[in-house]
């Protein structure tokens, strides 16, 4: 059985992740949807099992998927999954440095694993979580970014932020 791993921090879920999500489903047998619970940047929005809940309305039509929270090594969650291979997004050249350091990583962990680049369609290419936060934060639309089973969360988290600061 081939099996993947899309892991992310996704805060929140973007539509690029879905389409990534989505053409994975596509390629391979089983896919874990694993979501990073060790987040802590400052400008979090969701807790990881706000972050699953999200993940598992928006892939609910998907057979193949399903979607976890993990903490600690990628390296070590893939050997644990029995999975062959990570499936990450490529946007843009600048996205290329970092995912490259953490595929040669978890090489070097996991010798097993490969890494799986997926080129973003065109439309996501700009599109990223924090892209969704800052114009959400900002006042601005974000009902072309994210799902729309999420959409409302979204914005209510949003805008409970706002009234806050
Ligand atoms: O959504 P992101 O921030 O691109 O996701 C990055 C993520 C969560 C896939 C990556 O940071 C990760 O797997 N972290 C877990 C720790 C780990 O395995 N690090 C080794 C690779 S450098």
């Amino acid at each position: 059985m081939r099996t993947a791993i899309c892991p992310g921090s996704f805060d929140p879920v973007t539509n690029g992740h879905i389409d990534i999500i989505q053409r994975t489903c596509a390629l391979f047998d089983r896919v874990y949807v694993a979501v990073l619970e060790n987040y802590h940047k400052p400008s979090r929005l969701f807790s990881a099992g706000e972050r699953v809940d999200m993940l598992r309305q928006c892939s609910a039509k998907l057979p193949n998927v399903e979607v976890l929270a993990y903490d600690g090594l990628l390296a070590d969650l893939a050997r644990e999954l029995k999975a062959n291979a990570v499936v990450k997004g490529l946007r843009a050249v600048s996205d290329f440095e970092i995912e490259f350091q953490q595929a040669l990583t978890n090489k070097q962990l996991n010798p097993q694993l490969e890494t799986v680049f997926m080129t973003a369609e065109s439309q996501f290419m700009y599109l990223s979580s924090s892209v969704v936060k800052q114009v959400g934060l900002h006042g601005g639309t974000i009902g072309d970014f994210v799902p729309s089973e999420i959409l409302g969360a979204v914005e209510d988290r949003i805008n409970s932020v706002l009234r806050s600061a």
